[in-house]
């Protein structure tokens, strides 16, 4: 639990610039799954000051995004790749053929194949050595909304009701929010090295009490988490603040 959501940034950061570095000393490639929304951001802030004044390099990063929205054409203002490039990407010297994003653009036909080669692609680099997760409101990590098996996989799902209503200030209304989105799986995000969860502001408190204190439960997908040794939770003072 961190003062405030500078400090929780700073030190997520830091946690990923040592994957980083730690993999790059090894001659090897640093395998990150990386989160979207309002949560990361102060992360991607402090990785990029990172690469632009302390040496940090992306050369040997390799990434795979939790989530896309589908329909969504990556050049829309709303799309994740638009969020990747405008928050980190841009500002970074990752070789972009380093960079998975799932593709929302996919025929409907096209989609299961897609999500069988996301997760192919994620186990030929080795797994991933760290995967950042923000969480939504319903107790979603990724776009696997209550419901969600804990073996499932990269796959397209229906968004919950309050999921799109969250999403509809970037949308000008939560009718213009896609309904489905291309997401990881939960057992895709459970078998990653190490797993970061991070939540900021009171707006998560409610759904981190039940996350991390309540029944582990299909109905809130991020209770799946407890049974990992290999989780770190990273909240602020407000998101911490219904835990006892
Ligand atoms: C984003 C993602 C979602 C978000 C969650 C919280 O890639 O997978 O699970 O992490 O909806 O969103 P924010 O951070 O905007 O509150």
């Amino acid at each position: 639990i961190y003062e405030n959501q500078e400090i929780a940034s700073a030190y997520v950061a830091n946690r990923i610039a040592s994957v980083i570095v730690t993999k790059q000393e090894q001659g090897q490639k640093a395998i990150l799954g990386l989160a979207t929304g309002s949560t990361p951001k102060g992360v991607y802030k402090e990785l990029v000051r990172l690469h632009k004044y302390e040496g940090l390099s992306f050369q040997n990063v390799v990434t795979f995004n939790l989530d896309e929205y589908y329909p969504m054409h990556p050049v829309e203002e709303q799309s994740y790749v638009s969020f990747m490039k405008s928050n980190l990407f841009n500002y970074i010297d990752i070789p972009k053929q380093n960079i998975h994003i799932p593709d929302g653009t996919l025929s409907m036909e096209a989609i299961h194949a897609y999500c069988d080669l996301y997760e192919k692609k994620i186990a030929d680099f080795g797994g991933l050595d760290m995967q950042l997760l923000g969480i939504g409101r319903t107790g979603h990590i990724g776009f696997n909304e209550p419901g969600s098996g804990d073996c499932s996989k990269t796959r397209l799902v229906t968004l919950n009701d309050l999921t799109r209503e969250d999403a509809s200030g970037d949308f000008g209304g939560k009718e213009k929010v896609p309904a489905q989105a291309i997401t990881m799986g939960i057992q895709t995000i459970t078998q990653a090295k190490e797993i970061i969860l991070m939540a900021l502001s009171q707006r998560k408190a409610e759904i981190i009490q039940k996350a991390l204190k309540g029944a582990i439960s299909a109905d809130i997908p991020a209770t799946y988490l407890q049974k990992l040794a290999h989780v770190e939770y990273i909240l602020d003072k407000a998101a911490a603040s219904l835990l006892d």
